[in-house]
């Protein structure tokens, strides 16, 4: 059996999920629900970063002790992913002492390495950004993210030799050994290495609200670098070795473009002074905006993921985002399109094709299924060629094209085929059509799966498939699963139409 390891990053619990969490997380949901279905043993990995000053100053606004800042508001992301139907294996707190316990097992190998030395450091923290920012990124002075000035740091820290690894990462990244996709990333992230970086301190003297170095109980550890180590820890890394040793290294870091650095150059760095492999691939998607706009507090624009799913349903919600622009692209978000898009795409789509295909099977046969026709077996074969092609590469989109095509071709076999009509003249070409239907709606059912779980259920259930999981995935893309004179239902609105 193949095992497949999938993370998102771990989100700041400063803030509230909002879309872009939730976009990164069905998407590594879609992956991972995918992977199940192949059969292969997946291990997906979500969480909430809540150490560092961001989260401890948040903590001080609202009133809270930092503790309760956290557990009230990682709450809040475990709550929307559930609503989302989100299928992680894990989530992972960084307040949680299996966190701890793995970070100090690593810090301290990272000690052993002898890639770690004490220095002095004075430089400009920007805190939104949870790092250390140059003169030259700043505009007027401000970052030009958080429109904030950064504050002057003196500190006696603890570095980490960057420097020493950036050859061998380079060369890992050249040869494809550590895939970072899309392939525009990869040449940003060569450049980067270029231009040369420096080393970077991984430790804290004046931050309080974090995990202590092993040791030195005096300096706090980086908040990105035990961040980063939740990838390790939440598969059991000092903690449960039979789990780590079975998933480690990722098959997948999931992320968007604007934390690439730390995943692409500063992790494998640690990873390969700690003497472990490095991750596959790390997928960095694109960022989007809202409206034109980029999503922020300030515009008030930024939109809520429970809003959605209270108004969509959560499979419509995880389709309507992932459908927005392409999988790994920048792109624009537009909130207004969302009902245009599911009664298009959805209502008129899938939910009409399956009620229609059901409620011709029940008028005509008594939704009893006609013996079995091959017409379109080889046909779909190709598509879930198509299909399978485009999830090893990670094109949610192109999955969802291939997807609505195949909805639209079922629609024109219909329209071509005219059931009514042969409902009068050829009761044995009606037979055939109505089991190719069905087929289909079958296929479309196990297509959709990894984006709209409840629907793709809820069909199955409709074609008495309910127990659809005890099939292997070769047989389930096979044409001819559904057997004559079995019984089917017919279906309520799966989409029911929204007005605007
Ligand atoms: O950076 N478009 O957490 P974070 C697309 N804690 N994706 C978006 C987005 C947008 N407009 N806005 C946010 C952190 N995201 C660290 C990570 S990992 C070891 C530590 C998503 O809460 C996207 O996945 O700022 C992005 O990378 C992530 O949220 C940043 O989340
Ligand atoms: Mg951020």
């Amino acid at each position: 059996m193949k095992k497949f390891y999938i993370t998102t990053p771990i989100y700041y619990v400063n803030d509230k999920p909002h879309i872009g969490h939730a976009y990164t997380t069905i998407a590594a949901d879609v992956l991972a629900r995918y992977h199940r279905l192949k059969g292969d043993e997946v291990f997906f990995l979500t969480g909430t970063d809540e150490h560092g000053s961001k989260v401890a100053e948040s903590a001080q606004a609202a009133n809270k002790s930092p503790q309760e800042f956290c557990d009230e508001n990682s709450a809040k992301f475990q709550m929307v992913w559930d609503r989302l139907n989100i299928s992680h294996n894990n989530f992972l707190r960084t307040t949680s002492l299996q966190h701890k316990q793995g970070v100090e097992k690593f810090l301290n190998k990272l000690k052993e390495s002898g890639s770690i030395y004490e220095s002095d450091y004075q430089g400009l923290y920007c805190t939104g950004c949870e790092r250390f920012i140059t003169e030259k990124e700043l505009l007027d002075g401000l970052c030009p993210d958080h429109k904030k000035a950064p504050e002057v740091l003196k500190e006696k820290n603890y570095f980490f030799k960057l420097k020493d690894y950036l050859p061998q990462i380079a060369k890992l990244i050249n040869s494809g050994e550590l895939m970072i996709l899309p392939e525009n990333k990869k040449n940003e992230v060569l450049g980067l290495i270029k231009q040369g970086l420096d080393d970077f301190s991984i430790s804290r003297e004046s931050v309080k609200w974090g995990i202590k170095i092993p040791f030195n109980d005096s300096q706090i550890t980086y908040v990105w670098v035990e961040a980063l180590q939740n990838y390790i820890t939440g598969i059991g890394y000092g903690a449960d070795e039979e789990n780590f040793n079975k998933f480690w290294p990722a098959d997948i870091h999931l992320m968007a473009k604007d934390i690439i650095k730390f995943h692409a150059l500063y992790w494998p760095a640690m990873l390969l002074a700690a003497g472990l492999p490095l991750p596959k691939v790390i997928f960095a998607h694109g960022f989007f905006t809202i409206d034109g706009e980029k999503m922020s507090k300030t515009l008030g624009n930024v939109i809520d993921p429970e809003a959605l799913v209270d108004e969509f349903g959560s499979d419509a919600v995880r389709y309507l985002l992932l459908s927005q622009f392409p999988f790994g692209a920048d792109g624009d978000v537009k909130a207004g399109n969302f009902v245009i898009q599911y009664n298009s795409d959805l209502a008129n789509g899938l939910g009409n094709l399956t009620s229609r295909v059901l409620s011709m099977a029940e008028k005509y046969f008594d939704g009893v299924v006609p013996e079995k026709d091959f017409e379109f077996s080889d046909e779909t074969a190709g598509i879930w060629h198509q299909y399978e092609d485009a999830m090893k590469i990670f094109k949610i989109d192109e999955v969802i094209e291939i997807i609505r095509k195949f909805n639209s071709f079922a629609d024109g076999y219909v329209e071509r085929q005219k059931p009514w009509q042969l409902a009068k003249e050829d009761k044995e070409q009606l037979a055939k059509v109505i089991y190719n239907l069905l087929e289909s709606i079958r296929h479309l059912a196990l297509m959709v799966y990894p984006i709209m779980p409840d629907v793709a259920e809820q069909i199955f259930k409709y074609l008495n498939q309910a127990d659809w999981k005890s099939h292997n995935f070769k047989e389930l893309i096979d044409w001819g699963v559904l057997e004559p004179a079995a019984k089917v239902e017919k279906a309520k609105a799966l989409f029911p139409r929204l007005e605007k």
